[in-house]
C-alpha cells in the first residue's frame, strides 16, 4: 500500500476525470492495484454506470464517484473535502469526425471544463497532474520515429487543437503555480512566518499513440455509442457479423503495403503508464514534462487486421475504400525517454491486444 504523510494508513485519493470511459476505467483499475484509492468524476455522457460496478468487482472494492461534469465544481464539494494527492484528467471529446461538425462543444468541454476543474486542483493544493493528451499534436511527422522534440503541426481538427490547447494551458498553469511555490517559500522563509511553503503542481503530459485491446477479464473494455470511428471497434464489429465489412481508408499511401500506419498499444500498458508518470511525479515534485506513450513500432491496417485473424481464428469481411480526410500517412512513437525515465514501456504485443479486444466484443 501507498502510505504518505498527508493520509497515514490510507490509500491516497487520485482524481480520475473521465475514469468510466475507456482509457480511464482501465487506469482506475490499475491505480488501485498500485495502493492507490481512485476517485471517478465522470457525468457518463459517453459512458455507463455498468462499467462502475465492473470495476468495483474487478478489484474488490468500492469506488468513490461523482456523476458530475468535473468543469461543475459547485457540485464538487464533498469531492474536495478530503486531501487529494493527485489528478488525472481524460474526461474529454474525443471524436475527430464530431469535432469538425460541433467545434464549440470541443472547446466548451476540453477546454472550459477542464480549465475549471484545473483551478480548483490548484486552489486545493493538489500537487500531481497527468493530462491525457495525444500523438495528434505531432501532425504528419517529418522524422520516424517521432519523438517529444518533434514540432507540433498546426491541428487539423477541433479535436486536435484542444488537447494542444490543453497542454498549453497546463504549461501556463505550472508557471503560476511554480511563481505562487517562489513567493509561498519567500514568505515562509521571513521571520514571522509559521505556514508551511506552497509546492508548485507537477505536470506530465502523456501523449497516446493509438490505445486499443481490453481488460483480459472482459470485464471493461471499449463502449463506442454509435457506429464506432476507430478502426479496433469497427473491425471486431465487422467481425463478430454487426457490420457489414470493414472499410480499408485507402491503400496507395507511400508505405509497405499502401495503408496507413500507426502504434496500437494495450490499453492495461497505457493504464501502467498513468501510474508510473504519478510514480515520477512523487519523486520530482513540481516538475513539468512531457511523455510519448506507444510501443515504437508502427502497423497498417492490413498488419491489424491480419494479425487479428490469426490471433482469434476469425475472418474480417473488409474491402478497400477511397482515403479518409484528415488521415496522416504513418505516425509511431520514439518510447524511449518513458522507457528511461518513467521506466515504463509495453508488454503486451498487438496479437494480445487484437485477442482481448475479441474477448471483450463476444462478451457485449
Ligand atoms: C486519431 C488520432 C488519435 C486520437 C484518435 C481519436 C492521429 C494520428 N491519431 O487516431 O490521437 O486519439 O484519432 O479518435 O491523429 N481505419 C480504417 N477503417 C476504419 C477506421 C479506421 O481503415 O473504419 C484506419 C484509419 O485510416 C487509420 C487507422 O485505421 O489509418 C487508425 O484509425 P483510428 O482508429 O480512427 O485512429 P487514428 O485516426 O489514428
Amino acid at each position: 500500500m501507498n502510505q504518505g504523510d498527508d493520509f497515514p494508513g490510507e490509500r491516497r485519493r487520485i482524481a480520475v476525470t473521465g475514469g468510466a470511459g475507456f482509457i480511464g476505467s482501465h487506469t482506475v483499475v490499475a491505480l488501485y492495484e498500485a495502493g492507490y484509492a481512485p476517485v471517478i468524476v465522470d457525468d457518463l455522457r459517453n459512458s455507463s454506470d455498468e462499467v462502475l460496478s465492473k470495476i468495483e468487482g474487478l478489484i474488490g472494492a468500492s469506488i468513490e464517484f461523482y456523476s458530475v461534469d468535473c468543469g461543475d465544481i459547485s457540485s464538487l464539494s464533498q469531492l474536495f473535502a478530503a486531501p487529494i494527492h493527485g489528478a488525472i484528467h481524460f474526461a474529454a471529446d474525443k471524436s475527430v469526425g464530431e469535432s469538425v461538425n460541433e467545434p464549440e462543444q470541443y472547446f466548451a468541454n476540453n477546454l472550459g471544463s477542464m480549465a475549471r476543474w484545473i483551478a480548483a486542483l490548484r486552489h486545493h493544493g493538489v500537487q500531481h497532474l497527468v493530462f491525457s493528451s495525444s500523438c495528434t499534436v505531432y501532425g504528419e511527422p517529418t522524422l520516424l520515429p517521432v519523438d517529444e522534440k518533434a514540432p507540433q503541426q498546426e491541428a487539423t481538427s477541433p479535436y486536435g487543437y484542444t488537447k494542444q490547447a490543453g497542454e498549453q494551458l497546463l504549461r501556463y498553469v505550472h508557471a503560476a503555480s511554480s511563481a505562487d511555490a517562489a513567493s509561498s517559500a519567500d514568505a515562509a522563509s521571513s521571520a514571522d512566518a509559521t505556514s508551511k511553503p506552497q509546492q508548485a503542481m507537477g505536470i506530465a503530459l502523456l501523449r497516446y499513440f493509438n490505445p486499443i485491446g481490453a481488460h483480459p477479464s472482459a470485464a471493461i473494455g471499449e463502449l463506442p455509442i454509435g457506429t464506432p470511428a476507430n478502426l479496433v471497434p469497427f473491425l471486431t464489429q465487422a467481425a463478430a457479423g454487426l457490420r457489414d465489412e470493414l472499410v480499408v481508408f485507402g491503400n496507395n499511401y507511400p508505405t509497405a503495403d499502401g495503408t496507413c500506419v500507426r502504434d496500437y498499444l494495450h490499453v492495461c500498458d497505457l493504464a501502467e503508464a498513468h501510474v508510473a508518470a504519478l510514480a515520477h511525479l512523487e519523486r520530482t515534485p513540481g516538475d513539468i514534462d512531457i511523455f510519448n506513450l506507444g510501443s515504437g513500432s508502427g502497423h497498417s491496417v492490413l498488419d491489424v487486421i491480419r494479425t487479428f485473424e490469426a490471433a482469434t481464428g476469425v475472418a474480417v469481411p473488409h474491402r478497400i475504400g477511397p482515403r479518409r480526410a484528415g488521415d496522416v500517412v504513418s505516425v509511431y512513437a520514439a518510447a524511449d525517454k518513458a522507457a528511461d525515465i518513467l521506466g515504463w514501456r509495453t508488454k503486451r504485443s498487438l496479437h494480445v491486444a487484437l485477442a482481448d479486444a475479441w474477448r471483450w466484443q463476444q462478451q457485449l
